[in-house]
């Protein structure tokens, strides 16, 4: 057993979260944790919402709300999405807590201790109009590197380039539009990045064979392009004040406390339950924690280049991330999510279309691992119909029903095995080592479509084993096959749980079975869970595992969530 540390990057907490969101960290993080637990070992798994910045004083100026109580409406608001979801975190925190001030102001203390902090006089864009220095997301212009023309002055969206707002060509305030702009002088701190280059490039090839080949290129990059150093301050109200005299009207930067929320996060949940829990045997000097990062692609420097930096320069045994799993993006009916043209669907309005579960299957199935990936109402509609409904729901649903039909509600006799069977067994290990194989790597596509072909498997063989013919002439032949089945249904229910929870409770339910009667997938043998149920175990029917998607509702979907045409 090993202890595993999981984080999922932190959402802006003024951003209500859509199915791209879902399955850029949310979601696979909640998955391999929930495989990992089931593998037995001891996993922490934390999330949060990044709430500093200027978007939320925006979007708390426009909601004529207090900031503080406006983060925390949001909070709420994600909060009950994940849950909705099924996203199973130990805890969801926020970066405008005191454990993560306290966090901010101790890192940031170590750093400009060890001389890793050092002062600018900077220009900067002050909006007349808006009366405020503009911080880099509020002004937009054109990006130098590709000539996107909405590019933002952090970064640009279309090429991943991390910018300066003076780089920008034609800028203009995003607040108000207005280019009634004009560079002022300002005075700010600095993390010394190149200072820290050595240190983190030594730390990075020791990552080489680990890293996702996506995650380690766009790291490998940034090192070739030389590192600058980074702003870690700004003029705004909202945030964490800077802890050093001469800038205490200043907050730091959000990109810089973010991070260190997953360590704030983490004391949050410690404190909760300080007598059983302690954050600090996760995040400091503990060398047996394996910490796996989950985060869309246009988080990668910051996990793999600045936030590790920030570490390195404090000189203490914190943590580092073993593993960067990151994700291309999805995109919706062959465009964009937009919240403006109203195309797309956000995660809180998929549940109430179709259960979690349905979601979570498709957004894994067809998650943005090697490049961006598509969401259509019409692939969806299909993976539920045939995949859920039509494999793995007909499966169960056809077995039980014959049983209780011609045995009666309870698992009958299992009798001698033939050669159809030992070859079933054979091959559901073999795809059950592949599945595991996958999961462990976080090769979701692949690891689902091997579950997908665990369940194929068993619909192959009750239509090759023909129970419904073998019972009119071999009781005890139809006997063993219809065992053999229904203990699939448990083995399909204990396999499926890392990506449709609720639907595999159901299953277990059927059978007087819960969650916690689960075994460890860790060394899992076919041939001894198929012997699970012995004779005479009860089970209910029940109600079908899955619905349809009528071609109505599907109709109604794509002119609902389709895009203002
Ligand atoms: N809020 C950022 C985003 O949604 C992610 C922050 S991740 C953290 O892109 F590490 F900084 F927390
Ligand atoms: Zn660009």
């Amino acid at each position: 057993m090993s202890k595993i540390l999981i984080t999922s990057a932190l959402p802006y907490v003024n951003g209500v979260p859509h199915l791209g969101h879902m399955v850029g960290c949310l979601l696979p993080s909640d998955v391999y944790a929930r495989f990992m637990r089931m593998m037995g070992h001891e996993v922490l798994y934390i999330c949060g919402t990044d709430e500093h910045g200027t978007p939320s004083e925006v979007g708390a100026l426009q909601e004529g709300m207090d900031v503080y109580d406006y983060c925390t409406k949001y909070h709420e608001r994600h909060r009950q999405t994940y849950s909705d979801f099924h996203i199973g975190l130990d805890y969801m925190g926020r970066t405008s807590s005191e454990q993560n001030k306290e966090l901010t102001y101790r890192i940031f203390s170590s750093l400009d201790k060890n001389g890793y902090i050092t002062e600018k006089v900077i220009k900067q864009v002050y909006s007349i109009t808006d009366e405020r220095f503009l911080p880099d997301r509020y002004i937009i212009g054109t990006c130098p590197h590709c000539g996107y023309d909405k590019a933002r002055g952090d970064q640009c969206e279309k090429c991943t380039k991390v910018l300066d707002p003076t780089d920008l060509i034609n800028p203009r305030s995003a607040i108000s539009g207005s280019t009634d702009i004009e560079v002022r002088e300002t005075k700010h701190l600095y993390i010394n990045l190149p200072k820290l280059e050595t240190k983190l490039a030594e730390w990075i090839k020791t990552k080489e064979p680990f890293w996702p080949e996506l995650a380690y290129s766009i790291a490998q990059k940034w090192l070739k392009e030389g590192l600058q150093e980074r702003g870690i301050t700004r003029d705004l109200k909202w945030g964490f004040p800077v802890n050093k005299p001469g800038y205490e009207d200043k907050v730091f930067y959000v990109w810089f406390d973010a991070p260190i929320g997953y360590i704030g996060i983490s004391k949050q949940w410690s404190d909760e339950k300080p007598s059983e829990r302690n954050w600090e045997d996760w995040w400091l000097g503990g060398k047996d924690v394996k910490y796996v990062q989950f985060m869309g692609k246009d988080n990668v420097p910051y996990h793999s280049i600045t936030f590790p930096a920030t570490l390195l320069g404090t000189g203490e045994n914190w943590t580092f991330v073993d593993y960067l799993k990151s994700m291309s993006y999805l995109t919706f009916e062959g465009g964009k999510f937009s919240k403006s043209e109203k195309r797309g669907i956000f995660a809180e309005d998929a549940v109430k279309e179709a259960p979690a579960d349905y979601w979570r299957y498709w957004l894994m199935s067809n998650a943005p691992e090697s490049s961006d990936s598509s969401f259509t109402f019409e692939l969806f509609a299909g993976a539920v119909n045939k995949d859920l409904n039509g494999v793995l729901g007909n499966f169960a649903s056809r077995v039980l029903k014959m049983t209780a039909s011609k045995i009666g509600e309870a698992v009958p006799a299992f009798g001698k095995l033939e050669a159809i069977d030992e070859k079933l067994i054979a091959d559901l290990q073999e795809k059950v080592e592949n599945y595991l194989k996958y999961m462990n790597e976080m090769e979701f596509r692949k690891a689902l479509s091997e579950l997908r072909a665990i369940w194929v498997d068993g619909n192959n063989y009750i239509s090759a084993t023909e129970p419904w013919t073998v019972i009119k002439e071999n009781q005890e032949r139809a006997n063993t096959i219809l065992n053999l089945c229904i203990n699939l249904i448990r083995i399909y229910a204990i396999l499926s749980y890392p990506i449709m929870p609720k639907v595999s409770e159901e299953m277990l339910s059927k059978f007087g079975l819960s969650v916690s009667d689960m075994p460890s997938l860790n060394g899992f043998k076919v041939s001894e869970e198929i012997r699970f149920f012995k004779d005479g175990h009860k089970f209910e029917v029940g109600d079908a595992l899955f619905e349809r998607i009528t071609p109505e509702k599907l109709e109604e979907w794509k002119e609902k969530y389709g895009g203002a045409k």
